[in-house]
C-alpha cells in the first residue's frame, strides 16, 4: 500500500504509518547503508493500545519506506520500547559468520490479579538486516523483583571497558547496567534522586558522548523524557543532563532543569546507535507529539509522526553547556530557494508578506532589532488559519500561538501557547520548517528548538513578518519551496 499524499494533516517530510498508531521511535540503528527506524506500533487502531515494533528504512533519513512489523507481542507481554544495535563482536553468539543487528526491548505484561503489571527486558535478532527476527529463548534477559516502571532499554557499546551499557527507566530514575554478551546484565548505578524535574514518570533515556563546539572538549548528555502530569500544562516532555560517565556512573555537572525543546510536540527521543565513524554525527527523533491529547489528533485511519532527523552538539555560552539541534543537511536537497530578500525595514506600515502556495516550506530568516518591542513571523496556511511567532523585545521571550491554526478543539491543551525565554533579542535567526501538520522553529542556529503540531486545512499559502512598534531590520530571509 502506498501512501496517499492528500489524505489530510499527511506529512511529505516527517515519517507517519501508513496505517493505524505510532509513538515512540525504537531500535535507532544504521546498517548496511540502510538507516532502521523501528517504532511503538498498534497495528489493529489508531489509538494506543497493545504495542508491536513497526519498521521502516531509508537511505537518507528523510525519505522512510515502511516495511512488514518487525517484532510481535509473545506470551511475556506487548513490546515496548528500546534499542538496537550491531554486534560486531559476535559478544551474544548469535552471528558466527557475518554481524547482524540486536533489538533489546522491555516487554509489557497486564495481569488480572492485584500483582499488577510486569515489564521485563527481552533481546531479538536479525540476519537479514531487520527483515526478520528471532527471539532469544532465554528472554527475558532482564527481571526486577519489585520496580513495576522498568523499561526502555537503551543500549551502546562502551569501547574502553569492552561491554555494553544500558540505561533503563526505572520510575524516576535512570539505572545503568552493563554486559559482555548482550544476554547478562550487571547493575551499576541509579541516577536521578533530587536533580531534575520530577513531575512524572521517567522514560525512554539515552546516554551518548557529543563534543563541545568550538573546543576539544567532550561531555556526555543523558536524555530523559518525562510523562504527561495532569497537573501541568506542558504534558510530555522531555529534559536533559550534560556530565560526565565513566563507565559505572552518570555524574552531571549542573543543578538547573535543561529542557531539549520548547514545544509541546518532542517526546520520547532517542538517538542513531551504529552511524559510522568516518560520518561522525549524533542523530535524534522524536515522536513529535504528547501523551496529553496524543489519542485525540484529528488524523484519520492513522495517528501519530516522528520530528524530522537532527543532529545534536552541544555549545558552551557564559560558562554553560547546552545542547544544540540541527536538522540533518539531507534535508537541503528536498528544497530549493524561491525567493531571498536582504537588508529590508520591517514596521507596522510596511510588513512583509511572501507568496508560498506549497505541502512545505523552510524559511531562514536572521533580524536585527531597531526599536521595535513586538515584532515576529506570521505562517498563513490558509486565510483563516495561521500560525503566529512573536518576539516580545522588552521581555526576551518567543510565543508560537496555534490557536488559530486549525483544528485545535481536539484537546482545551492543543492552544495555549508555548514559549523560550531567550537571553537577548536585539540578534534573532529563526529557521522554521513547515508541513502539512507541523512546524519546527530552530532558534539561534539550533541553540533552542520548539516542535509544535498544527492541523490546518492547507500547510502554507504566505508567510508574513511584521512589526507592531517601531523597526526591525531584516538582514535576510531566504523562503525554500519543495524542489521536485
Ligand atoms: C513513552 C512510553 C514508553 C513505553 C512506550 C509504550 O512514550 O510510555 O515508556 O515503553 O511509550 O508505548
Amino acid at each position: 500500500m502506498k501512501i496517499d499524499q492528500n489524505q489530510k494533516y499527511r506529512p511529505s517530510l516527517h515519517f507517519s504509518p501508513k496505517e493505524k498508531w505510532l509513538n515512540d521511535p525504537n531500535g535507532l540503528v544504521f546498517f548496511k547503508g540502510e538507516y532502521h527506524l523501528f517504532y511503538q506500533h498498534n497495528p489493529n487502531d489508531s489509538v494506543w493500545g497493545p504495542m508491536h515494533w513497526g519498521h521502516a528504512v531509508s537511505k537518507d533519513l528523510i525519505e522512510w519506506e515502511q516495511l512488514d512489523i518487525a517484532i510481535y507481542p509473545d506470551e511475556l507481554g506487548t513490546i515496548f520500547s528500546g534499542s538496537a544495535v550491531i554486534d560486531w563482536n559476535n559478544t551474544t553468539g548469535f552471528f558466527p559468520n557475518d554481524p547482524g543487528i540486536v533489538a533489546i526491548y522491555t516487554q509489557h505484561l497486564d495481569s488480572s490479579d492485584e500483582t499488577g503489571p510486569k515489564q521485563v527486558q527481552s533481546i531479538a535478532y536479525s540476519h537479514d538486516h531487520g527483515r526478520s527476527w528471532i527471539k532469544y529463548n532465554g528472554n527475558p534477559v532482564l527481571t526486577h523483583p519489585t520496580k513495576v516502571d522498568f523499561r526502555d532499554p537503551k543500549v551502546f557499546w562502551y569501547e574502553q571497558e569492552n561491554k555494553w551499557i544500558m540505561s533503563l527507566a526505572t520510575g524516576q530514575t535512570i539505572s545503568f547496567y552493563s554486559s559482555r554478551n548482550l544476554i547478562v546484565w550487571k547493575f551499576e548505578s541509579e541516577f536521578g534522586e533530587n536533580i531534575g524535574f520530577h513531575e512524572g514518570v521517567w522514560e525512554c533515556p539515552d546516554l551518548f558522548e557529543l563534543p563541545v563546539e568550538n573546543s576539544g572538549e567532550k561531555k556526555w548528555m543523558l536524555i530523559v523524557s518525562v510523562g504527561d502530569n495532569s497537573k501541568l500544562d506542558e504534558g510530555s516532555r522531555s529534559q536533559y543532563f550534560i556530565g560526565s560517565f565513566d563507565g559505572n556512573t552518570f555524574k552531571p555537572e549542573h543543578e538547573e532543569i535543561k529542557w531539549l525543546d520548547y514545544g509541546k510536540d518532542n517526546y520520547a527521543g532517542v538517538s542513531f546507535s551504529d552511524i559510522p565513524e568516518e560520518d561522525g554525527r549524533r542523530i535524534y527523533l522524536a515522536w513529535m507529539s504528547n501523551w496529553r491529547y496524543a489519542n485525540q489528533v484529528p488524523t484519520e485511519g492513522w495517528r501519530g509522526q516522528m520530528t524530522l532527523p537532527r543532529e545534536l552538539s552541544l555549545k558552551k555560552v557564559d560558562g554553560d553547556i547546552n545542547v544544540v539541534q540541527r536538522v540533518v543537511k539531507e534535508l537541503d536537497s528536498y528544497f530549493q530557494v524561491k525567493e531571498e530578500i536582504t537588508d529590508i525595514m520591517i514596521n507596522d506600515a510596511s510588513p512583509l508578506s511572501v507568496n508560498i502556495s506549497e505541502r512545505f516550506v523552510d524559511v531562514d530568516l536572521s533580524f536585527k532589532n531597531s526599536n521595535s518591542s513586538l515584532y515576529g513571523v506570521t505562517v498563513h496556511h490558509t486565510k483563516s488559519h495561521y500560525t503566529g511567532i512573536h518576539i516580545d523585545t522588552n521581555n526576551n521571550t518567543l510565543t508560537v500561538t496555534r490557536e488559530n491554526s486549525g483544528e485545535v478543539d481536539f484537546s482545551d491543551n492543543f492552544s495555549l501557547s508555548q514559549s523560550i525565554v531567550l537571553m537577548d533579542t536585539s540578534e534573532l535567526k529563526l529557521r522554521l520548517i513547515v508541513d502539512s501538520a507541523s512546524i519546527e522553529l530552530f532558534v539561534n542556529e539550533g541553540e533552542y528548538s520548539l516542535t509544535s503540531l498544527i492541523f490546518p486545512n492547507f500547510a502554507c499559502e504566505r508567510i508574513s513578518l511584521f512589526s507592531a512598534d517601531g523597526e526591525v531590520q531584516l538582514k535576510n530571509g531566504k523562503f525554500s519551496v519543495p524542489s521536485k
